[in-house]
């Protein structure tokens, strides 16, 4: 039974396994033109936003569209939440239109388990605040075995604002899972002490060419101002501790490769040189995002 994805934490190993094997089968294959396929005509699969997006709302509706679901995405801005309408209202009136899933996004942590138990849909949680964003991790980890072919034993720096990345949560948990050693380094503000205990092979440290010492993949975060109530320090003044830049790559292994969930702010978490560099894989990613949400869609909607 996989009756949604609310997060990584609760999700079994094999069924991991089962949805990084089945994405493969939609990666896009170089000379050949893109499969679609009609496994979920006649089902709609309705994106419900309440925060910005660019890469999830648009490749989940591309994953959906490439197996043949109907789509339709709502956004806080442009919908009646935005004229006052409670998510209750808002969640019995998109239940009373009968989608087939919903994928949701929100800022509060918890939000798609909420609509989970109020509405009989599957939901996907594209987001829930700081808490998870499942198919982040899923797809980070696709990325990552296209280049290494194991995740056991593999040494995973992930660098940036910690405290608020739903991001670095969801990977700790895959990784963990698979054997990883994980590294998380950010300034103290941003690194609470209480994730090493989140799962076993997860080390915490400040100092960021510790972090990358020997790393088989370095992970950068967005600094996620709009979950941060004090003033940031200034872009530069970030960068210069803790913005990845080439020189600190000669530290890591020499095929290591650099990650980034985006959006990216360059001169804040990294350099250009790096974002564009050979082991940057960030647009690998966002490639990926796709074979990896129609993984995921298919298991859901063909049960
Ligand atoms: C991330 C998110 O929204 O959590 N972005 C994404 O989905 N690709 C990370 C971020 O916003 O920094």
């Amino acid at each position: 039974m996989f009756a949604g994805l609310l997060g990584i934490e609760g999700l079994d190993r094999r069924v991991i396994e089962a949805i990084l094997d089945r994405a493969k089968d939609f990666q896009a294959v170089p000379g050949q033109p893109l499969k679609r396929l009609d496994a979920l005509r006649g089902r709609m699969m309705v994106n419900l936003f309440f925060e910005a997006s660019t890469r999830t709302r648009t490749s989940f509706e591309i994953a959906a569209k490439r197996l043949g679901a109907d789509t339709i995405s709502i956004t806080a801005a442009g919908s009646s939440v935005s004229k006052g309408e409670s998510l209750v209202d808002t969640l019995n009136t998109l239940g009373a239109m009968h989608p087939d899933v919903i994928v949701m996004r929100h800022a509060a942590s918890g939000a798609p388990h909420f609509l989970a138990r109020h509405l009989p849909v599957p939901i996907v949680n594209a987001g829930d605040g700081t808490h998870e964003h499942p198919t982040q991790a899923l797809l980070d980890a696709r990325t990552i075995l296209d280049r290494t072919g194991k995740l056991e034993g593999l040494h995973v720096a992930i660098i940036g604002d910690i405290a608020h990345s739903r991001v670095a949560r969801s990977n700790v948990h895959l990784l963990s899972k698979f054997g990883a050693k994980i590294v998380l380094c950010g300034p103290a503000s941003l690194l609470p002490k209480q994730l090493a205990e989140m799962a076993p092979g997860v080390t915490l440290t400040t100092d960021m060419k510790q972090a990358i010492k020997g790393a088989d993949v370095v992970m950068m975060l967005r600094v996620q101002l709009e979950r941060i109530h004090e003033p940031a320090s200034p872009a530069g003044e970030y960068f210069a501790f803790y913005g990845l830049r080439l020189e600190h790559l000669q530290l890591a292994r020499p095929d290591a490769i650099v990650m980034h969930p985006g959006p990216i702010n360059r001169g804040r978490e990294l350099s250009s040189e790096v974002a564009d560099s050979q082991r940057s894989v960030i647009l690998n990613q966002v490639e990926n995002g796709i074979a990896v949400r129609m993984a995921v869609l298919e298991r859901i909607l063909s049960q």
